[in-house]
């Protein structure tokens, strides 16, 4: 078989292509086939520079910020069209790129992301302040953009974490500069022609790959008002140390370790498929995963037992097949890291149930095998400790109160899940969980209108929903004086 060979890939800056100023590369793979796909520029902190003046630029212009939200709005929604007519090509090279089946890319990733820029191309008219009463003056708020902001996103799902970032940011009228990750940077690049395709002025949306030292750069550069990240727990405490440095707005959508609780009175057929969905997804690489799965005594070992019966028969391999339902993890580090882990998770003493070995030696990417371990308990390492992969824990509980006891007991509180076919008790516990987000009898559902973020160390800020332009907006506060004279105006005397 030929292989064709790999594309060269520049910046994007201000509207065009340009070779960055490192004359420095790198690698992108493609993971299911360790077949090198492109070369793409690494932009340094000259070349972060030139991005962020052609942002300063085009936001003080007012090309962006002040054009008519009707037209704002008709580019939003013509970036969805452009995205939709496109679909088959940018869900083939985010399978690509990242090893997900192109299931998931063509029938999840794509369109709701294509989904996001029509929501936000709507409430992109709907941004407004309020007036406040206050006797003898007229008050009212405004809300503006900040300015340039910096988005800093991961390798799991390019297009949609471009996109949650992007179409808020550009619907309150900022300016961008998007650092994708250096796994996954080819759809990002993509999506920059698209823009200008669809009529955003040059220099209010700018790509510049790289790796952290080009994530850093942008974190610290003095001409961003705003930083927008999209990563591990470890990182996202360093974007906040450096952004101290100039109080740069800060939001953070970090790692997870998610409970999924299932009751003794819960659907039981659906509540095995909604566990399986819930860490098999994306290869497990996904920060709501569900990796917790507790499960109360009287039906634990059957769940087990049915949750192993149901893996036998999922499909893993080659990403660009219909029919493939788990595909290829992202990199060799993120391969190596779950190996580790299905390691780490026999030596503390948890039953391996299903799974835990790789496919190197058959197929050629870095696949693992979907895997459980049950008996675990909640202090090991497997249950407390983003894996980031198809390795799922099953923990056993007694009642309500001990599953929240366990649910809470973890740094992380971004996401979680309750199956119960009662009303009361799934309302209760619901209120007794911490985390952002609850699901009651279903998973990884994530409507654009709700917001989605993090309690504890799982970020703050909420992206998604009317919510998410309070990150992208700076409000203003206008006093009018409505008495002849003001009450400061005699207060020395006159
Ligand atoms: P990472 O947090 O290092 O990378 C995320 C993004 O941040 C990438 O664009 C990266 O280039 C950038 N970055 C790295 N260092 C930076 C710095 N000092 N300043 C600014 N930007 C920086 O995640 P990585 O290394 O790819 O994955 C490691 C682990 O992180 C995973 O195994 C997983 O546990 C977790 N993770 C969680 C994600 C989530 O959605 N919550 C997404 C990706 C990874
Ligand atoms: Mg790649």
């Amino acid at each position: 078989m030929t292989q064709a060979s790999p594309q060269q890939y520049h910046l994007f800056i201000n509207g065009e292509e340009v070779a960055p100023q490192s004359e420095q590369t790198f690698e992108s793979i493609n993971p299911a086939t360790g077949e090198v796909i492109a070369h793409v520029a690494h932009g340094n902190e000259q070349d972060v520079d030139r991005a962020v003046k052609a942002a300063r630029n085009a936001h003080e212009s007012g090309v962006w910020s002040k054009m008519p939200t009707a037209q704002r709005s008709i580019i939003l929604n013509r970036m969805a069209d452009l995205m939709q007519e496109n679909l088959p090509s940018l869900a083939a090279l985010e399978t690509q790129d990242n090893g997900k089946p192109i299931n998931e890319s063509s029938f999840i990733d794509l369109p709701m992301s294509i989904d996001a820029f029509r929501y936000y191309a709507s409430a992109a008219r709907m941004i407004g302040g309020q007036a406040v009463p206050v006797p003898g003056a007229l008050t009212y708020t405004l809300k503006e953009p900040i300015g340039v902001c910096g988005q800093i996103i991961p390798w799991n799902f390019p297009i949609m974490m471009a996109t949650w970032k992007l179409a808020p940011a550009l619907a309150a009228g900022n300016s961008v500069v998007l650092k994708p990750a250096e796994q996954t940077p080819l759809t990002a690049l993509r999506l920059a022609e698209l823009f200008k395709q669809a009529g955003v002025p040059d220099g209010v949306v700018n790509v510049v790959t790289g790796d952290g030292r080009t994530g850093e750069a942008l974190v610290k550069h003095p001409g961003v008002d705003k930083i927008a990240f999209t990563g591990s727990t470890e990182v996202g405490r360093q974007v906040m140390i450096n952004a101290a440095g100039t109080l740069k707005r800060v939001s953070l959508e970090l790692g997870g370790k998610s409970p999924n609780v299932v009751f003794a009175d819960a659907n039981l057929d659906q509540a095995v498929n909604g566990a399986l969905f819930a860490i098999y997804f994306n290869q497990g690489q996904i920060c709501t995963a569900g990796s917790r799965l507790f499960v109360q005594d009287a039906i634990y070992d059957a769940f087990v037992e049915k949750l192993v019966g149901k893996l036998a028969q999922l499909r893993v391999g080659d990403p660009t097949l219909n029919t493939t339902q788990i595909g290829s993890l992202v990199s060799a580090e993120q391969f190596d890291k779950v190996n580790s882990y299905i390691q780490i998770g026999q030596e503390e003493g948890a039953t391996l149930a299903f799974g835990g070995k790789h496919l190197r030696d058959e197929l050629k990417g870095y696949f693992v095998q979907p895997t459980i371990f049950s008996d675990v308990k909640n202090s090991m390492r497997i249950a407390q400790e983003e894996i980031f992969g198809p390795v799922l824990s099953v923990i056993r509980f007694k009642d309500d109160a001990e599953a929240a006891r366990l649910v809470n007991e973890i740094p992380y509180g971004l996401v979680s899940a309750v199956w119960t076919e009662n009303v009361r008790r799934a309302h209760n516990f619901a209120s007794m969980i911490q985390a952002g987000y609850v699901w009651i009898n279903t998973y990884n559902i994530l409507p654009v209108e709700a917001p989605f973020g993090g309690y504890k160390q799982s970020g703050f800020g909420r992206e998604l929903g009317m919510g998410a332009l309070d990150m992208y907006t700076e409000t203003k506060n206008v006093y009018v004086e409505l008495n002849e004279a003001s009450p400061i105006t005699g207060w020395y005397g006159v």
